[in-house]
């Protein structure tokens, strides 16, 4: 495997340690972050909450693991973590940053669930011995560590043989979030600044990546415009203008354009 750039990966960690995913929700400054009234104002806007096809697809796979050893890999705040260990899904959930892995070890604290382990881990360089894990989850994680095909490959390492990697989601290209991020430096999607790395893939481009798996099931999803919590002139030309627009089309004109790109595959 070829060698990822650790420079690279100090810059995801040093953006990513500072806006852990969720934060960019909060609207009550007051709140206490890692308190239980913190998780609860933000996980309406948290991806399994906020997208109905990403809990749909825990619960499926929930009703197959159950019993068994599911690895997390940037786990973000636990949200979905959660939902496979309320499931009885064994859950080891695993993030670059000690932030992120803080927060979700507090937020699994406070909902009464027990993890095998939450702890720091480079999806680009795991720490576990190869065929460890019956499945892998990730969600929205792997296009944003610099190196897509090394993280496809190491998921593989670490899973065992007929396991499953449940990789829900790519960016997608073209899409209609790729336009709108070609239009103009600012984002809409992060209060701040961007993530330093958030790539974009054909559906062809993304297929290539999973040597060594046969793939199980792919989907393209999110080719309705929501909601967004950013605020400013493209963000509100997005709210006004795109976003009623775009949700005006038909499904067959729509899907074609869908941002994202979910992968079930199972390692041969
Ligand atoms: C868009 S957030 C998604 C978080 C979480 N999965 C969720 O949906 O709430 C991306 C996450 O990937 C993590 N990440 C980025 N590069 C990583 C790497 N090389 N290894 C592990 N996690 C990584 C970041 O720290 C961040 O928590």
């Amino acid at each position: 495997m070829t060698k990822f750039n650790d420079g690279t990966v100090a810059a995801i960690r040093e953006y990513w340690d500072t806006h852990t995913l969720g934060l960019q929700y909060v609207r009550n400054p007051g709140l206490q972050v890692g308190s239980p009234e913190f998780f609860a104002h933000i996980r309406p806007w948290m991806n399994a909450y906020k997208f109905p096809w990403i809990m749909q697809r825990i619960e499926q796979e929930a009703s197959k693991l159950k019993g068994r050893h599911l690895l997390e890999v940037g786990c973000g705040m636990g949200f979905d973590s959660l939902e496979f260990l309320k499931r009885g899904v064994k859950v080891t959930a695993t993030d670059l940053t000690p932030s992120a892995v803080n927060l979700a070890r507090r937020h699994l604290e406070i909902e009464g669930v027990t993890p095998e382990d939450v702890r720091v881990e480079n999806v680009l360089d795991l720490s576990y011995a190869d065929n460890t894990f019956d499945a892998v989850w990730a969600n929205g994680v792997l296009h944003a560590t610099g190196d897509t095909r090394r993280a496809i490959q190491e998921v593989r390492r670490v899973v065992k043989p007929g396991g499953r990697a449940i990789l829900s989601h790519f960016y997608r290209k073209p899409s209609w979030m790729y336009i709108l991020s070609t239009l103009g430096r600012e984002n809409i999607e992060y209060r701040e600044e961007d993530p330093p790395v958030n790539e974009f893939y054909s559906e062809q481009e993304i297929l290539a990546m999973f040597e060594g798996f046969a793939i199980e099931e792919t989907a393209r999803e999110h080719y309705r415009a929501l909601p967004i919590a950013r605020r400013g002139v493209k963000a509100a030309l997005y709210t006004w203008v795109f976003r009623p627009v775009y949700n005006l089309l038909p499904q067959t004109l729509a899907e074609p354009l869908a941002y994202k790109y979910s992968v079930i595959a199972i390692k041969s």
